[in-house]
């Protein structure tokens, strides 16, 4: 039996928890899900975004399930997302975006993997007004620890699934200091490598690339803010957020949920498409070491998608998150 944290979150998060859940339980995994709260709903329900229990039990269960926690725009509280990647070390966001059988998109034979550092960047939160509402500043860390830690990860990976490629994005043009040490790491980093193929492109050509030729990158490493942008696009190459999965990796912690947000705009509709998050929970099977599991339901994802009548609208499909999920079990 494997303890493990499960958030729901916010939005369409509690429907995709549901389908989730139910076919890892159809599968026989063997789970004892240990529900915590955070998020908005956390926030209006508890005065807190991100409450004392929810943080303890991370601390004591090194791995979890997370549905997406929905961040106000502008003003009111800061990410927790952002948050528990940077409290529980995760340093590796890894997403993966691969072609699936019977969804239709631009291409055929998308079939890379992105790895967006976690923890820095411009995403520390070290913003200030120099004058309120007509002058702000926002700051970038960048370390060679942090770097050092995403980078090497991502060519640990390539080497152990038989990737040919890294591709080390930056701005380094413009960002000297910055995307200039991250690349010089990546530089010293792939010496190490000698099989493993390395090359580094600057971010605005990248968006570029990947949207006319995408089936010429393999792994792919950058800085959080491109990795978070990148990852949204790699998705729309292979049918959008509902079917892209992630990972959120740390040395002490694991923490898996989907690349997409809380989609306030379908929540409560049973439109949700819950593949991306059960790509998500995919990953955690196999980072526990239910691996054959995690296959036969990938299998029965497969056999699902070829039945567009039970699919969700976002691919094309005529059916609900229940229809697709009480197929999948079926198809087990
Ligand atoms: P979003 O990813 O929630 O939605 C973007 C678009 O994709 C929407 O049209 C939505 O309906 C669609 N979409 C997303 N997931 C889908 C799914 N599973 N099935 C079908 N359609 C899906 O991004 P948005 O609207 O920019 O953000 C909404 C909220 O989510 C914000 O508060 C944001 O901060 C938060 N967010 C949270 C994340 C997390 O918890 N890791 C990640 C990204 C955003
Ligand atoms: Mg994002």
């Amino acid at each position: 039996m494997h303890d493990i944290v499960l958030i729901p979150g916010d939005g369409i998060g509690p429907e995709i928890t549901k389908s989730v859940t139910t076919i890892l339980e159809a599968a026989g995994a063997d789970i004892n899900w240990i529900r915590c709260s955070a998020g908005q709903k956390a926030n209006q329900g508890e005065g807190t975004p991100l409450p004392e229990a929810t943080l303890e039990a991370l601390n004591k269960y090194p791995v979890s399930l997370k549905g997406p926690l929905t961040t106000p725009v502008g003003a009111g509280f800061r990410s927790v997302n952002v948050a528990l990647r940077k409290k529980l070390s995760l340093y590796s966001n890894i997403r993966p975006a691969k072609t699936m059988p019977h969804i239709e998109s631009r291409f055929d034979n998308v079939d890379l993997v992105m790895f967006r550092e976690n923890t820095e960047g411009l995403y520390i939160g070290k913003e200030q007004w120099v004058k309120e509402h007509s002058h702000a500043e926002s700051i970038a860390v960048v370390t060679k620890r942090a770097s050092e830690k995403i980078i090497r990860a991502s060519f640990e990976y390539a080497k152990n699934n038989n990737r040919k490629k890294v591709t080390l994005v930056h701005k380094a043009n413009i960002l000297k200091f910055t995307c200039g040490l991250f690349l010089e790491v990546g530089q010293e980093v792939a010496n190490d490598y000698p099989d493993i193929e390395f090359e580094d492109l600057i971010v605005d050509n990248m968006a570029m690339q990947m949207v006319m030729r995408p089936e010429q990158f393999d792994v792919i490493v950058t800085t959080n803010l491109f990795g978070d942008i990148l990852s949204d696009l790699a998705s729309g190459l292979i049918g959008g957020l509902g079917v892209t999965g992630a990972a959120n990796i740390g040395d002490d912690a694991a923490m898996f949920e989907a690349v997409h947000g809380s989609a306030p705009d379908i929540a409560g509709q049973n439109k949700a498409n819950p593949i991306a998050f059960l790509l998500s929970s995919l990953m955690m099977l196999e980072h526990i070491g239910e691996t054959s599991i995690a296959a036969n339901i990938r299998q029965a994802v497969h056999e699902t998608l070829a039945d567009k009548s039970v699919c969700t609208p976002d691919i094309g499909g005529k059916g609900t998150t229940e229809t697709f999920t009480q197929t999948v079990c079926e198809n087990l």
